[in-house]
């Protein structure tokens, strides 16, 4: 069984849906289950929303992401020491993704700049699940949101899904078709993490 997934991808692919619904659904089952997120609610987390919202150089916002990150991981160990299923709605992928996408004229491998500055810092999923859908599709989901956030417009998604694309290779990652089914991608990750067939 797996203890430890994390949920990936753009805005509006569906992570906060799907990962609450496994939860749930892992849960009724009787598995000791907790969703959590990023950025969080922390104080580092709080600020995270605010470099956000007021689009601040982007080394800042990468720091703070990863500074909340490494917080985050006590309470993530905590829970997995406790026998807990820890589902995660974004996680490194997000840093690695969205701030690459913001430091594309600063440096000239910011993927790889991001990833050393975790390595070793954080600890490592057992799966990560990325929700593939095409920005323009995954926007049009999230029109009715009130306020949009500055990260939330296409040709910066489309920077930050290649980015998703080519970061995601490996045994960890699983891809979905985020445009199946709720109860498909539901189905499809809680057989994976019990590891039983569906
Ligand atoms: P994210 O957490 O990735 O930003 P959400 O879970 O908030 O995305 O989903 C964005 C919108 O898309 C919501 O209105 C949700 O109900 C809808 N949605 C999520 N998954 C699906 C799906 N598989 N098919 C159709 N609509 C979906
Ligand atoms: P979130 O509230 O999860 O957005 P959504 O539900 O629309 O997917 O995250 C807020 C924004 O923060 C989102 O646009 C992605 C961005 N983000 C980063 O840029 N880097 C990160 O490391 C994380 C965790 C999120």
């Amino acid at each position: 069984m797996k203890r430890f997934v994390t949920f990936e991808g753009i805005d509006g692919s569906g992570k906060s849906t799907i990962s609450k619904l496994v939860t749930k659904k892992l849960q009724n089952d009787g598995y000791e289950s907790i969703w959590t997120y990023e950025p969080t609610d922390s104080t580092i987390g709080k600020y995270v929303q605010e470099c956000i919202k007021t689009q601040s150089n982007p080394f800042i916002t990468s720091f703070t992401f990863i500074a909340d990150r490494i917080l985050h991981c006590k309470k993530i160990q905590q829970w997995m020491d406790d026998g807990k299923i820890v589902l995660c709605d974004r996680y490194a992928e997000s840093t690695y993704a969205y701030q690459a996408a913001q430091l594309k004229s600063e440096l000239t491998d910011p993927i790889h700049w991001l990833q050393e500055l975790s390595k070793d810092r954080i600890l490592p999923p057992d799966r990560t699940y990325l929700f593939v859908i095409n920005p323009e599709a995954s926007l049009a989901r999230i029109q009715q949101r009130t306020k949009l956030i500055p990260f939330e417009r296409l040709a910066f998604l489309e920077q930050v899904h290649k980015n998703y694309l080519k970061i995601s290779k490996g045994e960890r990652f699983l891809h979905l078709d985020a445009t199946q089914s709720i109860d498909s991608l539901v189905n499809l990750c809680y057989h994976d993490i019990l590891e039983t067939k569906k």
